[in-house]
């Protein structure tokens, strides 16, 4: 059997953006129990990027999910310095009926922006994305890329506008339909937005060299039930040596999994 307890969420002034302490995540009860994280601890200063790879269902879109307030950890302390945290997924999720303006707006409308400065928000906002001259159109007249960015807008929209506190963006492999060509692009725009926004970034992907490219620190989780197990501190100039010790380690938890 397992013991629940109550998560707390709270504010503090320490120096930590996000601070995991032990946190479990168990789905389901019984015999069809999924155990999805394991007393999982994890610190993230104000505007610090930080990647986190593991094996596929080792539970890191349930920890994104319990940080975003989605979803509540079965024991453990969740705790948040941060303006209200943002996600974005793997798709865009986007309005269709929508234009790119209107829904970035939406997101300012949920944060409590008022209407008459919503628009221009929204306008800057796409500027920093580099979408400014395709604010009109409709999802459907954007590619995949520009869509993501769209969203990307979108996010920071309901993270910067929501207080004074520091920003936090929880990513959850948002390049990963993408092609190559356009990932790259996108990265390289992420770097440029983070480092204008200063916003805390928690960043999933399964690529080890997106992970080196964009983190100042690289966490590993185990298989299912999801721990931390290692972590790389990255300067910016990380050789090829760093992307193989963290293949090497990745492939570890990857074949442990299958065992
Ligand atoms: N709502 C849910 N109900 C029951 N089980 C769930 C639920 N969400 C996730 N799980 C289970 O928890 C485990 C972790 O899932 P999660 O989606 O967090 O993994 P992940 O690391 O994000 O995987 P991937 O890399 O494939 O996206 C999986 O075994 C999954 O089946
Ligand atoms: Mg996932």
């Amino acid at each position: 059997m397992t013991a629940t307890l109550e998560t707390s969420v709270a504010r503090s002034t320490v120096d930590t953006a996000v601070t995991l302490s032990g946190v479990s995540k168990v789905f389901g009860h019984g015999a069809s129990a999924v155990a999805a994280l394991d007393g999982v601890d994890l610190r993230v200063a104000p505007g610090e990027f930080v990647c986190l790879l593991g094996a596929s269902g080792c539970g890191k879109s349930t920890l994104l999910n319990i940080v975003a307030g989605l979803d509540h950890a079965t024991a453990g302390a969740l705790e948040l310095n941060t303006s209200r945290p943002a996600v974005m997924f793997q798709e865009p999720a986007l309005m269709p009926w929508l234009t790119a303006a209107r829904n970035v707006e939406l997101a300012l409308r949920f944060a409590g922006v008022g209407r008459a400065s919503r628009r221009t928000q929204a306008r800057e906002l796409l500027e920093l994305v580099r979408l400014g001259d395709v604010a009109d159109k409709r999802p459907h007249e954007l590619s995949g890329g520009m869509r993501q960015r769209v969203a990307l807008a979108r996010a920071l929209a309901s993270t910067l506008a929501s207080g004074d506190e520091p920003g936090l963006l929880l990513m959850d492999e948002p390049f990963a339909a993408l092609d190559a060509i356009t990932r790259d692009v996108l990265q390289a725009e992420l770097l440029r937005v983070w480092e204008t926004t200063n916003t805390a970034i928690i960043f999933v992907t399964h690529d080890v060299r997106e992970a080196v490219r964009l983190g100042q620190r690289v966490v590993l989780l185990s298989s299912r039930p999801g721990r931390v197990v290692r972590e790389w501190s990255l300067d910016g100039t990380s050789s090829d040596d760093v992307v193989q010790d963290i293949n090497t380690h990745l492939r570890k938890v990857i074949s442990g999994h299958a065992s």
